[in-house]
């Protein structure tokens, strides 16, 4: 991303030297909802980027932010207890987890903007917070590690957004490389960084251009019937600490003792801990057929059991199911909206965009958005 014209804001705003920092949405190739199950997923930060110009004034205890490419202002302190924006959370979110770990973040001066599609499923905000993390740890020499950055933004989302999300997207931009997935066990947080590198397939992301307004609470709401699986799961098997320790075989043993919306979103999250291990085990051998296929299963499962999908991700999946040379597809993210992923062979990315369009017009009376992407590095500092 060209960062010339938040400088330029910047120097007209502010006085003093400044430091840029860019951090990168993400995308999820399977293990959706796994997350705060304790379970695996396997994100790439991508080559689009959340980028702040920054300046800290230890004189002062005023958070100066200027959202640039929403041409939106807003000055606020570790003390604001209500912003006047939605961005400013994210912000103030991490600072006041930063401060709860015994930093002390003096006031700053920034400015930011970026490329990362807002509200299309790939972590704008998990960027943001992880460019604020890496500033602030930077400059003020905090000496935290990039492991509790993410849990810095994790934390902010839950007790500033009031989104009770797990930590991969917050991983993925920070601990995203060139190249490679991250194949993160959320429980004990150690990973492996797998090379992708599909000579003939493109992944191609389409956008519904949906915002999913009803993300943050049919998000909470989802983890809450999970949790209260677990509770009932754990009551007979007590070493049961989240859904990544149920087999289906222990499920079905409480399938009357739990609400039926309640199983299906177990069922759901075990189905996709089963089909996470078999894509790593498929991408070692470059059988990208049944990592494809493996997608369009997660997609079906997300739709039909855990029901965070909306027809206008269920008809991009069901278009690209039945185009000669798209391999795999399932909407990506929380859900609600958003963008599906589709593994799409480099030869007929051309005609499977433009089907897939026309197609969407037709059904829905607009295009969807189409977001070329590259697996990229995680956050670091540019200047
Ligand atoms: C959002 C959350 C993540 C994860 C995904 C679904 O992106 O921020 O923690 O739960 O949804 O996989």
């Amino acid at each position: 991303m060209n960062t010339d014209q938040l400088i330029k804001v910047f120097k007209a705003k502010f006085s003093g030297d400044y430091a840029v920092f860019s951090a990168p949405g993400r995308i999820n190739i399977i293990g959706e909802h796994t997350d705060y199950n304790n379970g695996f997923v396997l994100p790439g930060a991508i080559d689009k980027t959340i980028d702040l110009v920054i300046k800290i004034n230890h004189n002062s205890n005023i958070i100066n932010v200027i959202a640039n490419d929403l041409k939106e202002e807003e000055s606020i302190t570790k003390d604001t207890t209500k912003t006047k924006y939605h961005w400013t959370k994210y912000i103030l979110g991490v600072v006041c987890e930063l401060t709860k770990l015994g930093c002390n973040i003096p006031g700053f001066d920034c400015v930011f903007g970026g490329n990362v599609p807002v509200g299309s499923g790939m972590s704008s905000s998990a960027a943001l917070e992880s460019a604020v993390g890496l500033a602030l740890n930077e400059l003020l020499g905090l000496k935290l590690s990039r492991i509790q950055l993410a849990k810095a933004g994790q934390m902010a989302e839950h007790n500033y957004v009031g989104v009770r999300c797990g930590i991969m997207d917050q991983f993925a931009s920070l601990f995203g490389e060139k190249g490679k997935l991250v194949k993160l066990d959320c429980r004990s947080l150690e990973y492996e960084m797998i090379p992708f590198n599909p000579e003939n397939y493109s992944i191609v992301l389409m956008d519904t251009r949906v915002s999913h307004s009803l993300a943050s609470s049919e998000y909470n709401k989802r983890r809450a019937s999970c949790e209260e699986g677990v509770g009932i799961i754990s009551a007979k098997y007590p070493e049961v600490k989240s859904l990544r320790d149920v087999t289906f075989n222990m499920l079905e043993e409480f399938i009357d003792d739990m609400q039926i919306e309640t199983y299906k979103r177990c069922l759901y999250v075990i189905g996709e801990t089963v089909r996470m291990q078999k894509a790593c085990d498929a991408l070692k051998t470059n059988d990208f057929i049944t990592l494809g296929n493996l997608m369009f299963e997660c997609h079906d499962g997300l739709q039909l059991l855990y029901e965070v999908s909306c027809k206008e991700l269920d008809f991009l999946v069901y278009t690209a199911g039945k185009f000669d040379g798209a391999i795999g597809s399932r909407m990506m993210g929380g859900g609600f909206g958003g963008c599906t992923i589709s593994l799409v062979e480099t030869a007929k990315e051309k005609d499977f965009i433009e089907h897939s369009s026309n197609k969407f017009k037709t059904e829905f009376g607009y295009l969807p958005h189409v977001h070329e992407v590259k697996i990229a590095e995680g956050a670091r500092r540019i200047i």
